[in-house]
């Protein structure tokens, strides 16, 4: 899966290359509750990336990025360190699980897919941020071609007597009647008005069908191929005022900024800032022999395939050539089953930097309830809070709940903090359910709340094996 979640303050945000490793830990704090020693791995790759680009060139190509390996248990906040810093990312940032490759070869996708993915967003993340750049004078053009649209020209124009008109005096009355149809406009009184436009064809529906998955893996794009066999085309379409600005405004855009300069940008930032993150990667450990056949052979394929990528090498992409020796790779895996040295040890060496998060204690979970900025307990706050129900934890609550969980965790599977999404779902599912219709809004939690709830659960070892 690749997550792109640029866009909304892009504009805004620092480059994530400007931020100190101190403020990246500071900013991954807020979400992620300790695994110190994971952020401040990741902080310093990032930034040994700006100190890399300050060196003579000569040096700095020899510079390669310090790949790393996060192991730790499930739901300890591996995949979530990733998350936040995709967020943080105003580099190209993708997240993908290991065990969706096949090896080269074979149905399904390969391992280059990664690269031109990261492709695909940095080219993405640089058109949005240069649409933005061109937002303004976009919507003054457009303002102006919907007058042009909605004022038609007329060929002979009577004045008040019924004489014609002089030419002097249609160009006044034109002009005064066109700035207040702008005055209109602005104000929206227009937007419910229907309008012929002429737009750009963007239904490329059939295209994008062919060229979808199967395409995708052999390197080459079918709706570039014929985007270019069939130029632009244009369609007419009946809009309201308010529906054609925004088909008008993107067609500006498009015609405002330089595609192909954006895109040279966009690959250059991939290579040397972008990040990959390979999540899962235990998945495809283990090596061939001890009779192992199949799926075990497959995987040693796809780690094989890792190597040169992580190493460095070129791969093609729909927008060009991009160089993988600068990209920095993050992987991470539970490594419940496999260790890290059941991974070829050519793939082994490539992820040089190791850092083991820990297991969560009964006071991290205590604050991952309550701590990070979108918190289990804020989020149900903010659910009920839509139906007018006022959610309430006391501190002692907190603590059952922690202690609880640490508990399950210990007796049953040890999934981390996952373990409190299915205790706090349980504890409040009668809340959730009756909703709206409690009579008494304001529900305060506490320990005897939590212990009349899920006591009954905890002690029978059955059913809690199946309901926790
Ligand atoms: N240290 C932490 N701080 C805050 N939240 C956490 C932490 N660890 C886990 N969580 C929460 O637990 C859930 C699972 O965490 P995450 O997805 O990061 O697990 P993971 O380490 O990637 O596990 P897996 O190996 O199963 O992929 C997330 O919803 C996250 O909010
Ligand atoms: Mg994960």
């Amino acid at each position: 899966m690749a997550i792109y979640l640029g866009g909304e303050t892009a504009a805004k945000k620092a480059d994530l290359d400007d931020l100190t490793p101190g403020q990246i830990v500071e900013e991954l704090d807020k979400y992620v509750v300790g695994q110190t020693a994971a952020k401040k791995a990741v902080a310093v790759a990032l930034r040994n990336r700006i100190r890399r680009q300050k060196l003579p060139p000569e040096i700095a190509e020899d510079v390669l990025p310090k790949n790393i390996l996060m192991i730790g248990t499930t739901g300890v906040g591996k995949t979530e360190i990733a998350r936040r810093l995709a967020r943080l990312a105003n580099s190209p940032f993708i997240k993908i699980e290991a065990s969706k490759f096949t090896e080269v070869g074979y149905v399904g996708r390969d391992v280059e897919s990664m690269v031109r993915e990261l492709a695909d967003v940095a080219v993405d993340m640089a058109r949005q941020s240069a649409f933005e750049d061109v937002q303004e004078r976009a919507e003054e053009n457009v303002e102006e071609r919907l007058l042009d649209i909605l004022l038609p020209p007329r060929d002979v124009v009577y004045t008040q007597d019924g004489s014609e008109a002089t030419a002097a005096d249609i160009e006044q009355s034109r002009k005064r009647t066109r700035e207040k149809l702008r005055e209109q406009l602005r104000r929206g009184d227009l937007d419910d008005r229907l309008i012929d436009i002429e737009t750009q064809d963007r239904s490329n529906a059939t295209i994008d069908f062919i060229g979808g998955q199967g395409m995708e893996d052999m390197g080459v794009n079918l709706r570039d191929m014929f985007g270019n066999m069939f130029p632009n085309k244009t369609v007419n379409r009946k809009l309201t005022v308010a529906e054609a600005r925004k088909y008008m405004t993107r067609d500006e855009q498009e015609s405002l900024v330089d595609m192909e300069q954006i895109t040279r940008q966009a690959l250059e930032k991939a290579q040397s800032s972008g990040i990959i993150f390979l999540d899962e990667l235990d998945k495809i450990a283990g090596r061939e022999g001890g009779g192992a056949h199949g799926p075990e052979v497959s995987r040693e394929g796809v780690q094989r395939d890792l190597l040169p990528i992580v190493e460095g090498t070129n791969v093609n992409t729909k927008h060009g050539m991009i160089s993988t020796d600068h990209i920095l790779f993050i992987a991470a895996g539970a490594f419940h089953v496999a260790k890290p040295s059941d991974l070829i040890p050519e793939l082994q060496g490539r992820f040089p930097i190791r850092v083991e998060l820990e297991s969560l204690t009964v006071d991290d979970l205590k604050r991952i309830l309550v701590q990070p900025k979108n918190s289990l307990i804020k989020q149900y706050q903010a659910l009920l809070g839509t139906e007018g129900i006022e959610l309430s934890f006391t501190d002692d609550a907190i603590d059952r709940l922690a202690e609880m969980t640490e508990e399950i965790n210990k007796t049953t599977e040890n999934i981390g903090a996952r373990r409190l999404h299915t205790l706090v779902e349980k504890l409040l599912e009668d809340i959730s359910f009756m909703g709206s219709e409690l009579t008494e809004k304001n529900q305060k939690i506490d320990a005897a709340y939590v212990d009349e709830h899920l006591n009954s659960l905890i002690v029978d070892k059955d059913l809690r094996q199946y309901i926790l």
